[in-house]
């Protein structure tokens, strides 16, 4: 495939500036660059969903005119969008046989068959999920494992995968690895996005890096160094990527949040833990082992079976994330999903960051604008997210400045303790270091967090101290120095009393 001179702008946004470089056949090509790079824009056109400017796609050497999405597909071009188009409120089923669900007089023979042949489908691709369950209702990695499967369910002759690995973890990413490598072997062409360089070197032969909807670099993965990669993708180098903890000695303030022998209905068997003022706790944890129901319970949308939650020593009740907000509470949450939960992509970024509390903001049922402006231009300045977001639709930014909006939104709040789950996901290198300085500052200036990643890295140069989670019960705590990726993979296996190893 060939890409020639492609440009698109939205408005005054120049989302690609003429971008040319080809893709060789049957080899996996990865596409990198910052959040708002391109790298979406330029699979939406390569699928047909987005009409470029200027330039043309080529395959097999001829320009082809790809109109819609079903052109792309009649060409052999598919696509596991970063969006996901699955429908939330239709089975698996009806999802995997969208746009092209059997109908008419024959559809209900045909249909059957079709059942039969995504179950086969389904079950060659090695993971288990009941086709009748509404998509809504699945977890958010299944969904992910769905759009990848319908993509290759029409045996692409190119496939196309936005960021799949940012709602993956662990073995899931594993899983993706060997389906990209049958698909290779099978002479498809893949073009893979990751913010992960780990996944490049393992998945791809060939890289190409956008900026600022730029073409900046084509090359074959082998001949280029990780220090390279990172400064095309961010036009500047990063010394370091973590900032540096804290001395372990210093002290911390009194607990704030206080978590007792919690149980609850799903994933949580029973654990206590204190969140002191000014720390980061990291909660380290395969998926699926009661982190997420954990910090779902501190915000008030789990049930708690037994157990409390205490604020500054005190039993309080969360019931909802309204109990979370009151002001003694101060809680606030960045979830895992933040296009679904943690943001209305049809208001503004402004708007967004004052929801929890716009009710401050006004005055005789009027919303006083000069003062929710500063406040959230305070905030926004904070966590430096693109200028535009004021007054644009949250739906127009790019993942990172998503992300960034989520969190300036509880700065409005002001909250106490940040709930910060996986909040990294699908951002890139540079605005990941600028939020791990800015979770840093926000712990220095008194706040405290509790925070969940999958990169344990992240958990390792982050976190002041550890808690890993097997079977939703802590397996080990960890701090200071004692805190490394082996003491805390050995936990989360289920192997080995590290409890012993931290006291020691
Ligand atoms: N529908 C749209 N309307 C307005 N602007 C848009 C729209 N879609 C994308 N943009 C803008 O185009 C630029 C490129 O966005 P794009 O989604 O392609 O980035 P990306 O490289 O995929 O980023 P990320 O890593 O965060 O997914 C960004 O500045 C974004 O705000
Ligand atoms: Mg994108």
């Amino acid at each position: 495939m060939a890409i020639d001179g492609i440009r698109k702008a939205f408005g005054p946004t120049v989302a690609l500036d003429r971008v040319s470089f080809s893709i060789a056949q049957g080899g996996v090509h990865a596409l990198l660059g910052e959040n708002g790079a391109g790298k979406s824009t330029l699979v939406k056109v390569m699928s047909g969903l987005i009409r470029p400017d200027e330039g043309t796609i080529s395959l097999a050497g001829s320009a082809v005119a790809l109109g819609t999405p079903r052109t792309a597909h009649a060409m052999g071009i598919q696509t596991a969008f970063q969006e996901m188009t699955l429908v939330s409120d239709l089975t698996v089923l009806d999802n995997m046989l969208l746009p092209y669900a059997p109908m008419g007089p024959t559809g209900l023979i045909r249909r059957r068959e079709a059942r039969r042949s995504v179950e086969r489908h389904i079950a060659a691709l090695g993971f288990g999920v009941d086709l009748d369950a509404r998509v809504g209702s699945l977890e958010l990695s299944v969904r992910q494992k769905i759009e990848i499967a319908r993509a290759i369910y029409r045996k692409p002759r190119i496939l196309l995968l936005d960021e799949p690995t940012s709602t993956l973890a662990g073995r899931d990413v594993d899983w993706l690895g060997e389906i990209i490598a049958a698909q290779k072997a099978a002479g498809t062409t893949v073009v893979f996005i990751t913010h992960r360089m780990r996944e490049v070197r393992a998945f791809c032969d060939t890289l190409t890096i956008l900026r600022n909807g730029r073409h900046i670099v084509t090359a074959p993965v082998s001949g280029i160094s990780d220090a390279e990669v990172i400064e095309k993708i961010i036009g500047r180098s990063l010394e370091q990527t973590f900032p540096a903890r804290p001395e372990t000695a210093q002290s911390f303030g009194p607990p704030v949040l206080g978590v007792r022998e919690l149980r609850t209905g799903r994933k949580v068997n029973g654990v206590s833990f204190d969140l002191r003022k000014g720390e980061i706790l990291g909660i380290a944890g395969l998926q699926g082992m009661g982190q997420q129901d954990l910090f779902l319970a501190c915000f008030g949308m789990s049930e708690i079976a037994q157990g409390a939650i205490m604020v500054d020593g005190r039993k309080v009740w969360i019931g909802s994330p309204a109990d979370a907000l009151r002001p003694n509470i101060a809680i606030g949450f960045v979830p895992e999903d933040r296009k679904s939960e943690g943001l209305f992509l049809k208001l503004s970024g402004k708007q967004n960051a004052s929801i929890p509390v716009v009710s401050r903001f006004s005055r005789l049922g009027l919303i006083d604008a000069a003062a929710e402006s500063e406040a959230v231009g305070d905030a926004f300045a904070t966590v430096e997210v693109d200028g535009r977001a004021m007054w644009t639709r949250a739906g127009a930014f790019s993942g990172g400045n998503q992300q960034k909006i989520a969190i300036a939104k509880w700065l409005v709040a002001q909250s106490r303790v940040l709930l910060l789950f996986d909040p990294t996901r699908g951002i890139d290198v540079g605005t990941k270091h600028e939020l791990y300085m800015m979770m840093r500052a926000y712990v220095a200036a008194g706040g405290s967090i509790l925070f969940h990643s999958t990169e344990i890295p992240e958990l390792v140069h982050l976190s002041d101290r550890v808690l890993v989670l097997y079977d939703g019960r802590i397996a080990a705590e960890l701090e200071g120095d004692a805190i490394s990726e082996p003491a805390i993979m050995r936990p989360a296996l289920g192997q080995g009393a590290a409890r012993e190893e931290a006291a020691a």
